[in-house]
């Protein structure tokens, strides 16, 4: 994640200490459309709403922690998604970024298809009735369970990762008499400008096969022999949060070029492609997502231009947003519990979550914005720094970010663009309880996954 040190504002520049931060907006109390769900806003008190909800009653009602999920925000993500790329390509929400039986059930009703990569994900789809062939299953070390289950239920494709899954996959089709729709993923050398960890098309790295050195054409010759695999496609994910659509052309450029190498070589024009998830949101003011229609319009240009060079019918599209659906939807409220000045550095904001429930900021450096919700304050711009409750310094939730010098004890804030990867990579590290998901919409608000309680913990806890 890219971050760049910008000079603060000038009444600030002589106390503030390096970091990363743009000068403080000249009205705090101001919500970036940009970083926040569609409906929210502030009412004529001060306090933020979201679904025509005040954040003072949410507390009241579900507590904090809690993450708040705009229902119409994520519905309509789904529409533009699933109208940019129209009836001749799939969309896949990538069930990682964030699953829910709730979920499940609105990608049902949005026409969205469902990319899982476990079993668990796969049950929580089949369990509200995803229909099997709208899922694909994905995965660098299925396991064998995984697989039976999989093309038992008949999932509608299978991204094959590894030389040992072909024939894996081959043999349980085989023994369940079935022949089951695979697609192979593919590295394709391409240097993604992301984080390290989440970027996926290097060749140094755990997954897909290489493009080089003829690995994946070997294993379209395999894939090909095999009775139990009716090779579809090719897949590439280049990885996650990402801006520049630079490394999707290459993506797309060098997998339209093992089509036609497939097509030379076994007279065989294979009909689809996926290129994988990865697009960026918003976290802060500084980031300048693309809108799914110019997205799903550059890639399918790329490959349309790709394919006529090389001679190819056009293959059906399908791409994997996970975050790019889910992340602008949600934020996350606290409850600040203390606040502490250290003279000339900033002032620490301890929330009641942390890296229990947001684990990005000290995994990737992920960068995030922070609001003051159950108020308005006229009070100057202070930096700070948000930080959980968790035993380990380096439990931050917001690096950088100026709140209003009058922030107390008892005010909540919220941090938005927590849809993603936050409810789903949460733990309980030091028995934290995970907050509940609560989706809004039109003045109603219900819980979708329900927060912990102790007896849950408990309930593990054998002996
Ligand atoms: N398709 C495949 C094969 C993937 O591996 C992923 C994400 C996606 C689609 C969806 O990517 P998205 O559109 O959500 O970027 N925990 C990290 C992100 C890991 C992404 C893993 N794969 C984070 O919090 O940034």
């Amino acid at each position: 994640m890219s971050r760049s040190a910008h000079p603060a504002g000038p009444r600030h520049a002589d106390v503030l200490p390096e970091g990363h931060y743009t000068a403080p907006p000249s009205d705090l109390n101001l919500l970036d459309p940009k970083v926040w769900a569609r409906t929210v806003e502030r009412n004529d008190r001060g306090v933020v709403t979201v679904g025509g909800i005040g954040v003072d009653e949410l507390r009241e009602q579900f507590g904090t922690p809690a993450y708040f999920l705009d229902e119409a925000d994520f519905r309509a993500r789904c529409r533009a998604w699933a109208d940019a790329f129209g009836a001749d390509a799939d969309v896949f929400y990538a069930g990682k970024a964030f699953l829910s039986r709730a979920i499940v059930r609105w990608l049902k009703e949005e026409g969205l298809n469902l990319d899982v990569c476990s079993g668990g994900e796969l049950t929580t789809a089949l369990s509200v009735g995803m229909p099997a062939e709208r899922i694909a299953f994905h995965g660098n070390n299925k396991s064998q369970e995984e697989i039976q289950r999989a093309v038992e239920v008949g999932v509608g494709r299978i991204v094959l990762d590894s030389f040992q899954e072909i024939v894996r996959v081959a043999h349980i089709a085989e023994s369940l008499g079935k022949r089951q729709r695979v697609q192979i993923r593919v590295t394709v050398g391409v240097e993604a400008h992301t984080h390290e960890f989440i970027a996926t098309a290097h060749e140094d790295q755990k997954f897909g096969i290489a493009l080089a050195g003829g690995q994946a054409a070997e294993a379209v010759r395999r894939t090909l022999k095999l009775d139990g695999l009716e090779l579809i496609g090719i897949h590439s994910h280049i990885g996650s949060q990402i801006f520049d659509m630079a490394g999707f052309e290459v993506s797309a450029r060098r997998v339209v070029q093992l089509l036609a190498e497939v097509r030379d070589e076994h007279g065989v024009e294979l009909p689809e492609i996926d290129l994988g998830g990865g697009l960026g949101i918003a976290y802060t003011s500084e980031d300048d997502p693309r809108e799914p229609h110019h997205i799903a319009k550059a890639l399918t240009e790329i490959v349309t231009r790709e394919c006529e060079a090389a001679g190819l019918r056009t293959p059906r599209i399908s791409v994997e947003p996970g975050r790019a659906i889910v992340g602008p939807t949600a934020f996350t409220l606290y409850e600040v519990g203390t606040v502490k000045p250290l003279a000339g550095l900033r002032t620490y904001v301890s929330v009641d979550g942390g890296m229990s429930d947001n684990i990005r900021t000290a995994l990737y450096d992920a960068e995030y914005s922070v609001a003051l919700v159950s108020r308005t304050s006229d009070a100057e711009p202070m930096l700070t720094r948000v930080v959980g409750k968790h035993c380990e310094s380096g439990d931050i939730v917001v690096r950088d970010a100026f709140l209003p010098a009058d922030i107390a004890p008892g005010d909540l804030i919220a941090v938005p663009a927590t849809g993603a990867y936050c409810r789903s990579m949460a733990s309980n590290y030091n028995h934290a309880l995970r907050p509940p998901v609560v989706a809004v919409r039109e003045g109603e608000a219900k819980v979708i996954v329900r927060r912990e309680t102790e007896e849950d913990l408990l309930r593990l806890d054998v002996g």
